[in-house]
């Protein structure tokens, strides 16, 4: 069946078709209810259905003919190891820790902070709480204390798994400080923190603390604890426009159908290939395509602790392709971004043969243009840009490889993925005709695996995404569809910036910026940027009579943001304004102060308090080196 007809019949006949897709994992309890509505009036999926996601990844596999292939390579330039796993060796390491939990009394139910760099650990550590029902909470290493805080006194987790340090190639990060650091800001105490020591540095145990290896060696495995297809299965924190985090919910039921479909739907896998996506276990890629799809569809993952360019050239990506036999690739532009600096003739390419690869796959960003040409170029294989989010934990659009691959335009994420029904409203909730830019919405609604709720706080689920357009989902993002139906996602239309990949609030860091004792008032900002694809700029107006340059407030607002969020957050620069554009309300006018500094057209609005003050940003930009306008 084509591509139209399948989106058709998802869109048509929701339930008929998620019931098929449910009949194709093993299910203990196959659901009766395919869609309903849960207490919150929220769609909920398969809500009669039990099953469990570690045994349908791992268990499942060993039973059924996989026992002795390998579920999980781990490729570490940063350490200089290999190491492979096959499904029965990662079965029994996952059900051990298993054990370990529930030697510590974890229950169903129960949350577990995983705080753990890209090593295999990291994947088994989630498997063992899927194994007992326990809800894992994944934080990425590169957080720094004051976030891991936030997460742990919003789930309130029994235990964080953790390791003596992660690599970043110059550096080696221990991670015991930011763990003791974040436990003494968080208002929440947890029980224990079981801590892998990694070789290349020790930690310092005390009082609660206990030793990953000796906790294993008192531990016998766990059993399988059948779940309810709406339990969830992990809280992951994304940014929203707040400073504080939304912990967004996912179940496991409808989580392992739609990823399964996808596997074969949009990525087109097959049982047994190699499958790599090269991002971090602490977003949702991690979760969904290094750890959760491969495994329950059969395929062996790749768990890569690496940079593509510093380890030790640019041909890293290469390398692995080729030692691995790796079939799918899944990574960010911006990786590329960074090999293509490097490298721009792919020289490093030529050295290996990268014959095994069938289709690479690029999201966490919109795939710029020239990157995408030039991967078509040096690749010669499909190149599919796909667009998801953290909510939604699998691909909105894409081109649909496993269905029926289409010609792919550069700069669309291709056409909605089945079960989608995404429109373009105005901000008047009209639909818009082709051509027409405004807020790409989801018709509810949504398919399974997407997020019913954000932990511990249904109202701000509900204001975060079902106020804005009634009877759709509001993804945040600003899009139109062509004339051929392909969608392209052109930004976010909120406060929310992406750098590098990374997901970012400008709210918080506004927040941290305006805590310095030398700022009245202050906007933080997303400009383009030819690498990271956006990064941070500040602008601050300073209070009366503080006397303090503008390069050493700088300097200070960078190591604020950086020990406050953590260096990924790419905030390097700053600068000082006399005044900051404003409605007459006093709104400040972010969008616009982005356009200029981007050196775009952009229209002051009507409501404007000044319309002089856009001259004076455009020449302090100017003047300060910042943004586009610096190269006119
Ligand atoms: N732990 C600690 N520090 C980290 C970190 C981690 N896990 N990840 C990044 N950092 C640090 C870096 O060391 C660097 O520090 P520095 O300022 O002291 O040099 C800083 O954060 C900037 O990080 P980043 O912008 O990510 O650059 P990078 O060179 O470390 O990595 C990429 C470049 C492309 C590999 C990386 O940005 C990336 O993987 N992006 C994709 C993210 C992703 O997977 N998104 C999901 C969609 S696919
Ligand atoms: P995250 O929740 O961290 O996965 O980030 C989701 C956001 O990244 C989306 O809302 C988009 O703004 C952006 N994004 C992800 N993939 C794409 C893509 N293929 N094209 C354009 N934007 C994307």
């Amino acid at each position: 069946m084509k591509y139209a007809q399948v989106y058709q019949n998802s869109i048509e006949q929701p339930e008929a078709f998620w019931r098929e897709q449910a009949s194709q994992i093993d299910w203990f309890k196959f659901p009766q209810t395919i869609l309903s509505q849960d207490a919150n009036q929220n769609d909920a999926w398969f809500v009669d259905g039990e099953l469990n996601t570690a045994y349908l990844a791992l268990d499942y596999h060993v039973d059924n003919g996989r026992a002795d292939q390998l579920a999980l390579i781990y490729d570490s330039p940063a350490t200089n190891s290999i190491e492979k796993f096959t499904f029965r060796q990662l079965r029994d390491k996952v059900a051990l820790l298993a054990g370990v939990l529930q030697n510590l009394g974890v229950e169903k139910g129960d949350r577990i902070i995983i705080y753990l760099p890209m090593i295999p650990e990291a994947a088994m550590a989630m498997l063992a709480c899927a194994r007992i029902g326990a809800v894992h909470s994944v934080v990425f290493g590169g957080f720094a204390a004051k976030e891991l805080a936030t997460r742990i006194d919003d789930a309130t987790p029994k235990l964080i798994l953790s390791a003596s340090c992660g690599i970043e190639f110059s550096n080696t990060i221990a991670y015991k400080p930011l763990l003791d650091e974040a436990q003494s800001i968080a208002a929440h105490k947890v029980d224990h923190c079981v801590i892998l020591q990694r070789p290349q540095c020790h930690a310092e145990l005390n009082g609660t603390d206990l030793d990953w290896q000796v906790s294993l060696a008192s531990a016998k495995p766990a059993e399988i604890v059948p779940l309810k297809a709406t339990d969830p299965l992990y809280i992951l924190y994304t940014s929203g426009t707040t400073g504080k985090p939304k912990g967004v919910v996912r179940d496991n039921g409808g989580h392992a159908v739609a990823l399964n479909y996808s596997m074969q739907a949009v990525y087109d896998a097959k049982p047994g290939e190699v499958f790599w996506a090269a991002s971090d276990v602490g977003w949702v890629v991690g979760h969904s395509y290094i750890v959760y799809a491969p495994l329950i569809y059969g395929c062996t993952t790749l768990l890569f602790e690496g940079k593509p360019v510093r380890t030790p050239d640019a041909g890293t990506f290469w390398r692995v392709i080729e030692e691995h036999k790796v079939n799918i690739f899944f990574t960010a532009p911006t990786a590329f971004r960074a090999i293509r600096k490097e490298d721009p003739e792919s020289k490093c390419l030529q050295q290996y043969d990268i014959s095994s690869l069938r289709t690479l796959f690029v999201a966490g960003e919109r795939t710029d243009p020239p990157t995408y040409h030039w991967l078509q170029d040096i690749l010669k294989v499909p190149v599919i840009d796909h667009w998801w989010q953290t909510e939604t934990g699998w691909p909105i659009a894409s081109n649909m490889v496993g269905v029926e691959a289409t010609e792919t335009k550069a700069g669309s994420a291709s056409y909605p993925v089945p079960g989608y029904n995404v429109q373009i409203l105005s901000a008047e909730h009209e639909p818009l005709a082709v051509l027409g830019e405004g807020d790409v919405v989801i018709k509810r609604p949504l398919p399974p695996g997407c997020l019913p709720t954000v932990w511990g706080d249904h109202d701000r689920y509900v204001d975060s995404y079902l106020l804005q357009h009634e009877g759709y989902f509001h993804t945040g993002d600003g899009g139109y569809f062509d004339e051929d139906g392909y969608l392209f996602i052109m930004g976010r239309t909120d406060d929310v910036i992406n750098v590098a990949g990374h997901r970012l609030s400008t709210g918080e860091m506004e927040e941290i910026v305006a805590s310095h004792n030398a700022v009245a008032e202050c906007a933080v900002v997303g400009i383009e940027d030819k690498d990271k694809g956006q990064i941070p700029v500040g602008l601050t107006l300073l209070k009366d009579g503080v006397n303090i340059s503008g390069d050493q407030l700088e300097q200070e607002l960078v190591a604020l943001v950086r020990n406050s969020i953590g260096p990924f957050a790419n905030f390097k620069r700053s600068m000082v304004v006399q005044r900051l554009p404003k409605t007459r309300s006093g709104k400040i006018l972010r969008q616009v102060i982005r356009k200029i500094a981007d050196n775009k057209p952009y229209e002051a609005p009507a409501t404007i308090d000044d319309p002089a003050i856009l001259d004076e940003i455009q020449i302090s930009l100017v003047a300060a080196g910042i943004g586009l306008v610096s190269e006119r």
